[in-house]
């Protein structure tokens, strides 16, 4: 028996919006993006919503919004997706890497304060596996400096911090609508404002820069997202309480049968922090457990139980950082240019390669919860 880790959810309501949109003869952004569109921004509780075809896009869009460009620094973390990174990039910006909180696996605030400089423009906050950023310390430290915050929300559809939504919080919230997220259009983003300008300024980028039919007013991208996708995230979207419920549930109950085991440790979650555990993560103690995290993920796939595993290394490892710098990168920072592989932040090499995610699929049984808890403590 294997154990599987997660499967996206598409129920028969979902498969009946997707063919209703297709049928009906609007198949590239129409009425079914803008119905998305304002249920999502009802959804996370801001003004405005904007729906692109992925997550990277949905970061890229408020960078060039906020008119961020050469020679500017955008602050990143050291541990995430790449396209964290590469949407700076994309706009000709440079990333600063900063260190992760061991609390939340999201930007440290006390490391933040110390990678700004006159050049710093805004700051990517992730929100890291369903999990949410200390983000009262974070906006301070944002405000203080004049910063802009963009809250990549691609792992935390509907996680709250004190009460209010992850993507509400900061300048954006950007949203990851791929297939293994909280909730899907199979691939797609969104972004979050309350600022009807730069939703407009967004709108407009993520079509061609095109102002009525003829008159391109900026060198924009095609991000537009296809209107069945917006129908199909609709429908998922009236589900995402439930689905959330429902890996919130599984995941509690995995935690609650292993957290005494020694050599691993379960998520610390605040009070003022509704976690919906994208992944059911440990961080695993090598040393104590007395093998790497690469072959406890082989012994645990021998024994049927599927996990998840990402980002072996902090960012600033890749050979695109170190050994092979893009052009538009080196022209962007000029005599700024961070040196990227001498960097050493202790919490993200702590934390790399050694978080896994345990199976939380909603429909996960009690005889699989038990069978994961007795494969842990055998090893
Ligand atoms: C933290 C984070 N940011 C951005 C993205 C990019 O989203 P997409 O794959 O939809 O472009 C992802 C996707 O996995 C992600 O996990």
């Amino acid at each position: 028996m294997k154990i599987k880790v997660a499967s996206p959810s598409i129920t028969q309501s979902d498969v009946e919006a997707l063919n209703e949109s297709l049928l009906s003869g609007h198949l590239t952004s129409g009425p079914r993006v803008r119905e998305f569109e304002q249920a999502f921004a009802d959804y996370i509780g801001v003004k405005e919503a904007v729906a692109v075809n992925s997550g990277t896009a949905s970061l890229h869009a408020p960078l060039a919004a906020k008119g961020i460009g050469f020679g500017d620094e955008v602050i990143v973390p050291a541990l995430t997706f790449f396209a964290t990174v590469s949407s700076v990039i994309h706009q000709g910006a440079v990333p600063v890497f900063c260190d992760i909180s061991m609390e939340n696996f999201s930007l440290c605030p006390e490391d933040l304060e110390r990678r700004i400089t006159p050049r710093t423009k805004a700051i990517i906050v992730v929100h890291y596996f369903g999990h949410s950023a200390e983000m009262t310390e974070i906006m301070a430290i944002a405000k203080h400096h004049n910063l802009s915050v963009i809250e990549d929300c691609a792992q935390s559809h509907g996680t709250t911090y004190k009460g209010q939504m992850t993507g509400s919080i900061g300048e954006f919230g950007s949203f990851s609508m791929f297939a293994t997220k909280h909730m899907t259009t199979c691939e797609g983003g969104m972004i979050t404002t309350n600022d009807p300008e730069l939703a407009d300024y967004m709108r407009c980028f993520r079509s061609h820069g095109l102002k009525g039919r003829n008159d391109h007013v900026m060198v924009g991208y095609n991000y537009r997202m296809p209107d069945p996708l917006a129908a199909l995230g609709s429908s998922q979207l009236t589900r995402l309480d439930q689905m959330n419920a429902g890996r919130i549930a599984a995941s509690e109950k995995v935690i609650n049968a292993i957290r005494d085991i020694e050599w691993l440790s379960v998520p610390m979650v605040p009070d003022h922090v509704k976690h919906t555990y994208f992944w059911c993560h440990i961080l695993i103690d090598e040393e104590k457990l007395g093998m790497s995290t690469q072959t406890l993920i082989g012994r645990l796939s021998e024994q049927g139980v599927e996990c998840r595993n990402r980002y072996e290394e902090p960012l600033y490892k890749q050979p695109l950082l170190t050994t092979d710098l893009p052009e538009i990168l080196k022209i962007s920072a000029g005599n700024h240019l961070p040196d990227y592989g001498n960097l050493n932040l202790k919490n993200s090499e702590r934390v790399a390669g050694s978080i896994i995610g345990l199976p939380n699929r909603p429909d996960l049984s009690d005889d699989e919860i038990q069978r994961i808890n007795e494969v842990l403590r055998s090893l």
